[in-house]
């Protein structure tokens, strides 16, 4: 289980069963799909997937999505996928989600700045990572902004829907966290 998150606009919180038809509807757009690798095929598929996710720990190894949901109104904008490391639990990698009709209002950085709050004040991560196709402009002005550190750019290092992409590194350390939020190291 995740315990919810409340921001000033959001709520991050467990997915459910009946987000299914939410989450199928805005990961069919072409847009979202486009440098994401889960391509469901049904509100089924997500149905079950939801259900799998019920009874996952978070904040153990493997991948855990947390809900994201405008607060006051019922049904999701997106999610934020948080894998944290098999090979070492104190790294985390995360990927987000907001469905078109909610994009560039902030909503992505709002979620990612919780969830960095989450992972390195209260469960005292040591790294967080994001890998990012080059092309996907949004999501390279979202890391960007949210003070991620460009790590590397490997050159058609993944095989990615019939065809060799680049991959973009981004981090950051608690350290830095702390450094940017004037918190004692
Ligand atoms: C990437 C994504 C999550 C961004 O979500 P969002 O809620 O629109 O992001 P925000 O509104 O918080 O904006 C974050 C930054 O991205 C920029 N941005 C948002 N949409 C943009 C666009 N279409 N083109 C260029 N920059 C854009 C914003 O200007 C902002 O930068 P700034 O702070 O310097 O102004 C969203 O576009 C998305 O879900 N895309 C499809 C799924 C995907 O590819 N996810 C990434 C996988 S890692």
């Amino acid at each position: 289980m995740f315990q919810d998150i409340l921001t000033e606009r959001l709520c991050l919180r467990s997915l459910c069963p009946d987000d299914a038809d939410k989450v199928f509807a805005y990961r069919c757009d072409p847009g979202v799909l486009q440098y994401q690798s889960w391509e469901p095929k049904s509100a089924e598929e997500v149905r079950s997937f939801i259900n799998s996710m019920l009874t996952r720990e978070f904040n153990v190894p493997g991948w855990y999505q947390v809900g994201i949901e405008r607060r006051g109104t019922r049904g999701l904008i997106g999610d934020c996928g948080v894998h944290v490391l098999e090979t070492d639990s104190r790294i985390v990698e995360i990927g987000i989600t907001i469905e078109p009709a909610s994009q560039s209002m902030g909503y992505a950085t709002e979620s990612i700045n919780a969830i960095l709050e989450l992972l390195f004040e209260r469960l005292s991560k040591h790294r967080v990572i994001a890998s990012v196709d080059p092309g996907n402009l949004p999501s390279m002005a979202l890391m960007k902004s949210v003070g991620f550190r460009k790590e590397g750019h490997f050159v058609q290092s993944l095989w990615f829907k019939d065809g060799w992409v680049d991959d973009v590194v981004f981090a950051m350390l608690a350290d830095e966290w702390r450094l940017a939020h004037q918190l004692p190291g």
